[in-house]
């Protein structure tokens, strides 16, 4: 695994850009896993940005987003899908019809959750997957304890991920308490990984992912067997983790 720590969250959104415009441009077609939440917002932004000038295209570019709430439609502004409508989709040439997305106001979530790993198949699998990773180590929606072969499935949230995520609704009750989410067997399908971490709260995530054991109790701690998995943070995100001789590989 590569760790690249950066100054702060300007930088850690411009390299993530950077990396993922770059991969962009060497694959016709190219098949893009998306997560969304405060961290990715500034390297959208970035992508965006590049778009309008003209030198980035998403006419190739097929996306699957990691997870979904149960019970909130796709047009309600605390959706996943409106973020990345927000902040990304309608600002750029994707072709709408590559734009993937967990449907939680399924009747059978099951099926449903079966219909997504098949979509992915089907287009050859993720090229790039791009992660954030909650307080307590989770990567999508797969809380501590999910199992490092568990598929996209129907899972419930923590007390610990709905508080923080209460930021973007009015209360905590607001907050769904399930989940359709990617699993970790599948996102390590992906040919390769980018996590991007910020902040202070996110420190003792980052140190457990990298430098602890390896254990479904940190899911982001599965991606150190990952062939291809990156983790970009910033200098309060990394600020626990152990000397690294200024060397970014490791
Ligand atoms: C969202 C997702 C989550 C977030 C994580 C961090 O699609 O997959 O795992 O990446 O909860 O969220 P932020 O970036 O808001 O701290």
């Amino acid at each position: 695994m590569k760790v690249i720590i950066v100054k702060d969250y300007g930088e850690l959104s411009q390299r993530a850009s950077f990396m993922i415009a770059d991969a962009l441009k060497r694959k016709r077609p190219f098949v893009l896993g998306l997560a969304t939440g405060g961290t990715p917002e500034g390297c959208y932004r970035e992508l965006v940005r590049m778009h309008g000038a003209g030198c980035l295209d998403f006419s190739h570019v097929i996306t699957f987003n990691l997870d979904e709430y149960v019970g909130i439609p796709p047009y309600h502004p605390n959706s996943y899908r409106y973020y990345m409508e927000e902040k990304l989709f309608r600002h750029i040439n994707i072709d709408r019809k590559n734009i993937h997305f967990l449907n939680s106001m399924a009747r059978d979530l099951e099926a449903e959750c079966q219909a997504y790993e098949e979509a992915i198949k089907a287009v050859g699998g993720i090229d790039l997957q791009v992660l954030g990773i909650g307080r307590n180590g989770h990567i999508a929606f797969n809380e501590p304890g999910s199992p490092i072969d568990s598929r996209t499935r129907v899972v419930t949230l923590s007390d610990e991920t709905r508080i923080a995520n209460s930021r973007f609704f009015s209360s905590l009750d607001e907050v769904p308490k399930k989940a359709l989410t990617m699993g970790i067997g599948t996102i390590l399908e992906a040919r390769r990984i980018l996590l991007l971490a910020s902040g202070p709260t996110k420190a003792e995530a980052i140190k457990a992912a990298v430098e602890g054991p390896i254990t479904p109790n940190v899911p982001a701690s599965f991606l150190r067997i990952h062939k291809d998995s990156t983790f970009i943070v910033d200098r309060e995100a990394g600020c626990l983790l152990g000397s690294r001789d200024g060397n970014e590989n490791f």
